[in-house]
């Protein structure tokens, strides 16, 4: 994957005061390209600028944002501290052509790379970055990304199956549903999507796929209802919800790269340096929290009758549990409601 570094000017005059009518449709199409549609609102923002901005404001500060999207978390903070730099990773070109618009005023501090966050060190170092200050993960879709319908992320529209954020990559959700065996796509379904009738599901897709390739999510989001049992269909929204993301999150191998980036990016922080990261499902969550607890507990064996310094925590938590979004902010994004935030600060050297 290859360095972005193109800055174009910020889209302007757009007012995203949600007016109604063609020219408010219109002002809402130009507000989202520039990144400013009030649905685009970025979660937990007073939160996390008020967890980050501590350990940003030295001169050359490094901010690292994993998931830069629309830049929306990368401006507050770049706003709030003057003299920090960012290096914004994402790996949809589109949210970087997109973000490095967006922040083209800031272009003398930004640094843009392609790539997925576990990935992080490798972006340090093309930043010429040793370490970093704070590391922001912001899991999964962005808003454009379910709002353009070609995506196929979205069981509401009808679009093509494809659901990858990085479109340079081959594996598509079509490929997912018409070549994996029955017990591959359970589970996916039942692992990734949390479906109870996950075989049910599977089985459903086996039968239609034998006449024809499943090639659309209104085709994949109406055979999952038919083939969920009538009663739990009237529950838990949409009945194609779990299936496809349970699809999602095999398509871009979503659990293992976040696996890999925790230990990756934490291991690149330097002392005082804190990390944070928003999950919303409970897989990423629970991962989030193993990971966290994994390196700020002490590991010296339970039978020794003194701590050993190099079993010492290398991270204190900063929040206790997951923080959730106030109630204003979920009733005012949608976006917001299943928001889990975690965070931490190194407070000793990587241990051994
Ligand atoms: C929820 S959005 C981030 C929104 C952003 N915080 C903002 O304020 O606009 C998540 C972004 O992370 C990106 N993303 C998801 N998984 C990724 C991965 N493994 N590596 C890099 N980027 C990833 C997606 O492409 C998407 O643009």
């Amino acid at each position: 994957m290859g360095d972005i570094r193109q800055h174009g000017q910020p889209g302007g005059g757009a007012r995203p005061d949600g007016e109604q009518g063609e020219q408010g449709i219109e002002a809402r199409v130009a507000a989202a390209r520039a990144g400013l549609d009030p649905l685009h609102v970025p979660v937990m923002l007073d939160r996390i600028v008020e967890l980050l901005a501590p350990v940003l404001s030295r001169p050359g500060a490094v901010f690292v944002d994993g998931t830069l999207g629309l830049g929306g978390h990368s401006e507050a903070l770049l706003k709030a501290c003057p003299e920090m730099r960012l290096v914004g990773v994402d790996r949809d070109t589109t949210a970087l052509e997109r973000s490095a618009e967006r922040l083209a005023p800031y272009a003398d501090r930004t640094h843009f790379v392609h790539a997925v966050y576990s990935d992080i060190p490798r972006a340090l170092d093309e930043a010429g970055a040793a370490e970093a200050d704070a590391v922001l993960l912001d899991l999964g879709v962005s808003s454009p990304q379910l709002d353009e319908t070609d995506r196929g992320f979205a069981y509401a529209h009808d679009a093509p199956l494809d659901m990858r954020m990085d479109r340079t990559q081959s594996l598509t959700a079509a490929e997912v549903v018409n070549t994996y065996s029955f017990a591959r796509l359970t589970h996916v379904l039942r692992s990734y999507g949390e479906e109870r009738f996950a075989s049910r599901v599977a089985r459903a897709i086996e039968r239609r796929r034998a006449q024809a390739p499943i090639d659309s999510t209104r085709e994949l989001a109406e055979l999952v209802r038919e083939a969920i049992p009538a009663a739990t269909r009237r529950t838990g929204g949409h009945p194609a919800k779990r299936a496809f993301q349970g699809l999602r999150i095999e398509v871009n191998a979503e659990l293992s790269i976040l696996e890999r980036a925790l230990p990756a990016a934490v291991a690149r922080l330097g002392m005082g340096g804190r990390v944070a990261v928003l999950s919303y499902h409970s897989l990423e969550d629970r991962m989030t929290k193993r990971a966290l607890a994994a390196l700020s507990t002490d590991t010296t064996p339970a039978d020794l009758p003194v701590p050993l310094p190099d079993r010492q925590p290398e991270l204190r938590l900063l929040t206790r549990g997951a923080e959730l979004p106030p109630d204003e902010e979920k009733e005012r994004n949608p976006r917001a409601q299943s928001a889990r935030l975690r965070a931490a600060e190194r407070v000793r050297p990587p241990r051994q």
